[in-house]
């Protein structure tokens, strides 16, 4: 599926949250504090737009995904010092302690399961390194989720559809969303694997949630 998005997903996503998501990502890197020595892995990087952010600050960037057709999206914006990486979040091929800061953008929800990911990034960031991860949410107002539910489980699919000429990929997008687990089952699941000081942004009335956390 996500090989077949590839080379629309940039669009559909710019489109969809009127050029948000960017901020998200730029706000979210701009809390983690990343330094110019720091080496940063951008998990599930997609078409890269995290990993080419996060070269404006830091020396050294790994880009994973499994997905072969999103990586030759990345590949075609030709960022220096990027090493894109085909590879499962399962099983990350890097030794352990080698990352300073790892980031992933709206991927939680793909994983298959959540705390075999959580215990690699783990097992990957040194001590009192962090991580961030930025995922849809469901806001807690009912008048927000409300408008909420309208536009990503009725406008979206369908939005998505027509730009990316893959419906099934964009029908899937609420529903992958629906498998995430509720805030406090997330917080647990991050401290089992070993991350502490767990911080949590709401952008966009809490259709978004940014989370930080340091690598006890
Ligand atoms: C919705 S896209 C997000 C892409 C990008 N991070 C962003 O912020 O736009 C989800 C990505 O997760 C990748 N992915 C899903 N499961 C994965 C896994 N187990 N290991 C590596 N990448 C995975 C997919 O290939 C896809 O590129």
């Amino acid at each position: 599926m996500f090989d077949h998005i590839a080379p629309s997903y940039d669009r559909v996503n710019r489109i969809m949250t009127l050029g948000m998501d960017q901020r998200w990502r730029r706000k979210l890197l701009a809390q983690l504090c990343i330094h110019p020595g720091d080496v940063v892995l951008d998990l599930a990087t997609g078409t890269g737009d995290f990993a080419q952010m996060v070269r404006e600050v830091a020396g050294q960037v790994v880009a994973l995904d499994f997905s072969r057709g999103m990586l030759l999206a990345a590949r075609q914006r030709r960022i220096q010092n990027v090493a894109l990486v085909q590879g499962d979040g399962v099983r990350l091929p890097l030794p352990s302690g080698s990352i300073d800061v790892a980031v992933s953008g709206f991927a939680l929800r793909n994983f298959s399961s959540i705390p075999p990911v959580l215990a690699e990034l783990a097992r990957v960031v040194k001590p009192g390194g962090r991580i961030g991860l930025l995922e849809v949410d469901r806001p807690r107002s009912r008048l927000v989720r409300l408008g909420h539910a309208t536009y990503f489980e009725r406008i979206v699919p369908v939005l998505g559809g027509l730009l990316s000429h893959d419906r099934n990929a964009y029908n899937y997008l609420p529903k992958s969303a629906i498998y995430l687990p509720e805030e406090r089952e997330l917080v647990r699941m991050l401290q089992n694997a070993g991350f502490e000081r767990i911080q949590k942004g709401r952008p966009m009335f809490g259709a978004i949630q940014s989370l930080r956390a340091v690598r006890a």
